[in-house]
């Protein structure tokens, strides 16, 4: 594994002796690519999934002392995982009046991870209740996307409404102003600079997409 900055989340995962954390080793390499550029700088972070609390406690240290880290999870028992700059909504991810409620509180979402129910219904209506709300340069990053191939989460290979068809449509969507008119230009294209695949990680990175230019310079540019 290759860790792209200081590699703090790989070795806070190896030291944490308080609040259970499980996560897959490449995962701290994908977290630090995306995440690093808003450490310090006190990002609003929405974790779906809290579970045993571990990995809401680590993003916390991590962003930093401005950072507010929001838990969402259908236990209520996983609000006992609050603290300091950690709050806990009770509910379930698709849950629309949740999502109101959550951004009535905090408009500002810099980063969304989806580790909940790793559900095809729920990645789908998660996504599509939080992307546009976020920040214009914020991320949306979903893992454990290997049940995208397993039926009993609603996936499976090509399978259509896994949460994998969905997001390679939208390597489509993001090419949009060039498919000849077949694909609308949507908010989608103008909003999302790249998505990137990984082993059972998908990352979508929002900024504001300015109008295609191809243009031609040649040698003679800056001669006189
Ligand atoms: C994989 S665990 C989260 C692990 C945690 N993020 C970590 O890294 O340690 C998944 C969590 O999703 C929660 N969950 C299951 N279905 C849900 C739903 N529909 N909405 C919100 N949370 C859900 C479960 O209660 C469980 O706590």
């Amino acid at each position: 594994m290759t860790i792209t900055s200081d590699g703090f989340l790989h070795k806070y995962f190896l030291s944490n002796s308080t609040k259970r954390l499980h996560k897959w080793v490449h995962y701290f390499d994908i977290y630090e690519r995306h995440f690093s550029r808003f450490r310090g700088k006190g990002p609003v972070m929405i974790e779906i999934g809290v579970f045993g609390g571990g990995s809401l406690a680590m993003w916390r240290e991590y962003f930093g002392k401005d950072s507010k880290i929001i838990g969402i999870d259908i236990d209520p028992e996983c609000k006992v995982h609050e603290s300091d700059g950690v709050e806990i909504f009770t509910g379930s991810q698709d849950d629309p009046d949740l999502i109101k409620e959550i951004f009535k509180k905090y408009p500002l979402v810099d980063i969304v991870l989806d580790d909940g129910s790793h559900m095809m219904q729920h990645m789908v209506s998660s996504f599509e209740l939080l992307y546009e709300r976020i920040q214009p340069n914020g991320i949306y990053m979903v893992e454990d996307m290997h049940t995208c191939y397993w039926a009993e989460y609603g996936g499976g290979l090509r399978e259509r409404g896994s949460f994998m068809e969905y997001a390679k449509g939208k390597l489509d969507e993001l090419n949009a102003f060039h498919s000849r008119d077949v694909l609308p230009v949507s908010t989608f294209t103008k909003s999302t600079d790249c998505i990137a695949f990984y082993d059972s990680v998908v990352v979508f990175e929002r900024r504001p997409q300015g109008m295609r230019q191809a243009l031609i310079t040649t040698a003679m540019n800056g001669m006189s």
